[in-house]
């Protein structure tokens, strides 16, 4: 894999559904004018239907697959200065988690299971909780994620208690000085 000589300034955001990445993505995007890399809605474009009937209709792996793809153009040299908000499984792969650090400072929104139950069990448009048992679905699947999101991001910040802005603008000053003293 070609790793860049110079690392891109792009913010990229991970994390388990329900974290905050939308929203923390948007305070970005307001704060410091970057293009905002919405990823499962780029998915969703190319695949002209929402992520719900590309699981139904064409299995997780395709979705995966797609995912890959796009984070592999994302890499490509293009606007080093984005603000990049994923998809909460992105970082099951290894391929993937190799290409995260690649684009640039990555940051782990965490948030406690209690709130990530109480956002993500209100919408019915994460296939992966669609069950019965959405509630130990999400434990077990937290369990299994919690090191690869450690293992990839530069950042870890737990959102307890803080509004987006102030994530955002926390955030903001941790990677201004990675990018002035990069690894
Ligand atoms: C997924 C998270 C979703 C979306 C898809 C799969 C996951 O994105 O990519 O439903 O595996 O955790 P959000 O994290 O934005 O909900």
């Amino acid at each position: 894999m070609n790793t860049p000589t110079t690392t891109p300034k792009n913010i990229v955001l991970i994390g388990f559904m329900g974290c905050g990445k939308s929203t923390v993505g948007r305070e970005l995007h307001k704060n410091l004018g970057y293009q905002l890399v919405d990823m499962d809605h780029i998915i969703e474009e190319r695949a002209g239907k929402p992520i719900t009937k590309i699981f139904q209709q064409d299995g997780e792996t395709a979705f995966r697959d797609q995912e890959s793809s796009l984070l592999r153009e994302l890499c490509q040299p293009g606007n080093p200065r984005r603000i990049i908000s994923t998809g909460g499984g992105i970082i099951g792969r290894h391929e993937n988690r190799e290409l995260l650090r690649n684009l640039g400072y990555v940051v782990w929104l965490n948030a406690p299971r209690d709130t990530i139950i109480k956002r993500t069990l209100k919408h019915k448009t994460r296939p992966l909780l669609n069950t019965s048992d959405a509630a130990d679905q999400i434990t077990r699947l937290m369990a299994e994620r919690h090191p690869l999101y450690a293992e990839t991001a530069h950042l870890e910040v737990d959102t307890t208690g803080l509004s987006s802005y102030e994530v955002a603008s926390g955030l903001l000053d941790c990677a201004r000085y990675y990018f002035n003293n990069p690894e």
